[in-house]
């Protein structure tokens, strides 16, 4: 009897989860790859705790408010201010988290190309754009992300408190947003403690530059 009820508790547990109108993208990389900058507990615990916390308060705004029926994630953060601030935190917990697994992966992609010359253009060199990125970072008070961004053609770097993001109607600076960094604690302080400068060197060292340049080209295309 026992057995029939453990059943029927899994199969109502995967037909929740079907139904579910967003779900925690897998890593294409393993949970590991990103060692020794990014730990594997602090993967493990961000990706499949916090990401899949955000998920799941997300799908219960859903069920809680038919206008966030069907829409995707992106017209959902885009048109933000209709919604209350739960679908805020955790729509943008979910856009933010779902971009920034794509943007890291193991050492060993470089930058060059159209990306790569706007950059030089716009900060002056590589190093430049680095430094202004890394002190932007350091200096988001409190929880929040990093971005580089595409805003009317042009790279803007930016950031945003919480799970705000450039892509929502309620932030000053608005862009297409195509890398991003977590600078909350929970995504280095296993590792880094209170050391978030450390963390963020160690960033550029993961950077999957593709997926970047993909974002960046894809951008320049909308404008
Ligand atoms: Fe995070």
């Amino acid at each position: 009897m026992k057995k029939i009820f453990l059943s029927f508790g899994i199969m109502a547990l995967l037909a929740l989860q079907a139904q579910a109108q967003f779900t925690v993208p897998a890593l294409t990389y393993p949970v590991a790859a990103l060692e020794p900058h990014i730990d594997k507990q602090t993967m493990e615990i961000h990706h499949d705790k916090h990401h899949a916390a955000y998920v799941e308060k997300l799908n219960k705004e859903v069920t809680a408010n038919a206008l966030l029926k069907d829409k995707s994630i992106e017209e959902i953060v885009t048109h933000v201010s209709k919604y209350n601030k739960a679908v805020r935190d955790n729509a943008g917990g979910h856009y933010n988290h779902s971009l920034f697994w794509t943007v890291l992966g193991p050492e060993g992609h470089t930058l060059s190309g159209p990306l790569l010359e706007d950059i030089n253009t716009t900060f002056g060199s590589f190093d430049q754009f680095k430094n202004a990125f890394a002190d932007s970072a350091k200096t988001r008070f409190g929880s929040g992300w990093a971005w580089l961004i595409v805003e009317g053609g042009k790279l803007k770097i930016t950031t945003t408190p919480n799970q705000d993001n450039p892509l929502m109607d309620v932030v000053k600076v608005k862009g297409t947003p195509i890398l991003a960094l977590d600078v909350w604690e929970h995504a280095y302080y296993l590792k880094y403690q209170n050391k978030r400068p450390d963390y963020i060197s160690a960033f550029w060292n993961v950077i999957n530059w593709n997926e970047v340049n993909r974002r960046y080209n894809d951008a320049k295309k909308k404008k």
